[in-house]
């Protein structure tokens, strides 16, 4: 069976079955690989994508439930010519040591962002504190939010 999603702007019927994690289809089919399988549990935030503004854990997410939403993945945020703000941030504060987790950090900050441009630090930790780092840098990557910030970039409202 085919099931149409939206991802990056983009839409494409794509031949799985309904229950197929997102992630899978993502890595797999898009052949966006931003997305990381982490614990595949919806515990470490990893898979972290963007459904109609809102983070979700595309480990756990069924195409089914993605089917008719905007999918938003890091590769939608910004590229390496052009990166985001908060990818920009990252960089500059050299927030990511494996990077591994780093793809869930920032579309979890983007959603921050998006409803609270001008966060405080405990915003930002609140709002990353279901995002795993194995390494560590949690203080850096936390910089690079408030940092991202205070960019003031303003994109349709949004950062
Ligand atoms: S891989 Fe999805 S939350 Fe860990
Ligand atoms: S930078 Fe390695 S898991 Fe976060």
């Amino acid at each position: 069976m085919s099931i149409n999603l939206k991802v990056n702007g983009v839409s494409r019927a794509v031949p799985a079955e309904p229950d197929t994690p997102l992630l899978y289809v993502l890595r797999n089919d898009f052949e966006l690989n931003g997305a990381k399988f982490g614990c595949g549990l919806a515990q470490c935030g990893a898979c972290t994508v963007l459904a109609d503004g809102h983070a979700i854990r595309s480990c756990i997410t069924p195409i089914s439930a993605a089917a008719g939403m905007e999918i938003t993945t890091i590769e939608g945020l910004g590229s390496i010519d052009k990166p985001h703000p908060l990818q920009k941030a990252f960089i500059a504060e050299q927030a990511a040591q494996c990077g591994y987790c780093i793809n869930g950090m920032i579309m979890s900050a983007k959603e921050l962002l998006d409803r609270n441009p001008h966060p405080s630090e405990a915003d930002v930790r609140s709002a990353l504190t279901d995002n795993l780092c194995r390494c560590g840098t949690y203080n850096r990557i936390v910089r690079a939010v408030l940092r991202a910030a205070e960019t003031n970039v303003n994109t349709n409202g949004r950062i």
